[in-house]
């Protein structure tokens, strides 16, 4: 019997959540004081290696969000956040040097 091969994933983001604090708050359309933007909310995803994931979703969904925290260019409020295998959810801007040299981003407007 052959034993199943555990591939460690490329990127993988646990229960990622991002709440942007709004300043000074902001009225909801039935009036309430939102003083706070749930962005992100529980996402989770696996990229294994050598392949491509796209993540689809109407404008404002969150997927720019997701990626910058993929990137640890944002914070994340809640979650995990790991590449190759290694939670680098905490990592110092030192630590995060030779994970960065992996990762490229391609902004949207970059014009
Ligand atoms: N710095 C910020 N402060 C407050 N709210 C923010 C901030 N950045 C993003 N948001 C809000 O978070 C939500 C998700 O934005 P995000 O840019 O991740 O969406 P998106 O899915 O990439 O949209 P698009 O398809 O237009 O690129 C939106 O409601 C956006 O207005
Ligand atoms: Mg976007």
């Amino acid at each position: 019997m052959l034993a199943s091969k555990m591939i460690t994933p490329a990127l993988e983001l646990r229960q990622l959540h991002k709440i942007f604090p709004l300043k000074g708050g902001m009225r909801s359309i039935f009036g309430a004081n939102l003083e706070s933007h749930i962005a992100v909310n529980n996402v989770s995803l696996c990229l294994k290696p050598k392949t491509v994931l796209g993540l689809v979703g109407e404008s404002g969904s969150g997927k720019s969000t997701c990626g910058l925290m993929a990137m640890r260019l944002l914070e994340a409020t809640q979650g995990q956040i790991f590449v190759n295998g290694q939670d680098v959810t905490n990592f110092d801007h030192a630590q995060l040097k030779p994970i960065r040299r992996q990762m490229q981003i391609i902004f949207q407007n970059s014009y």
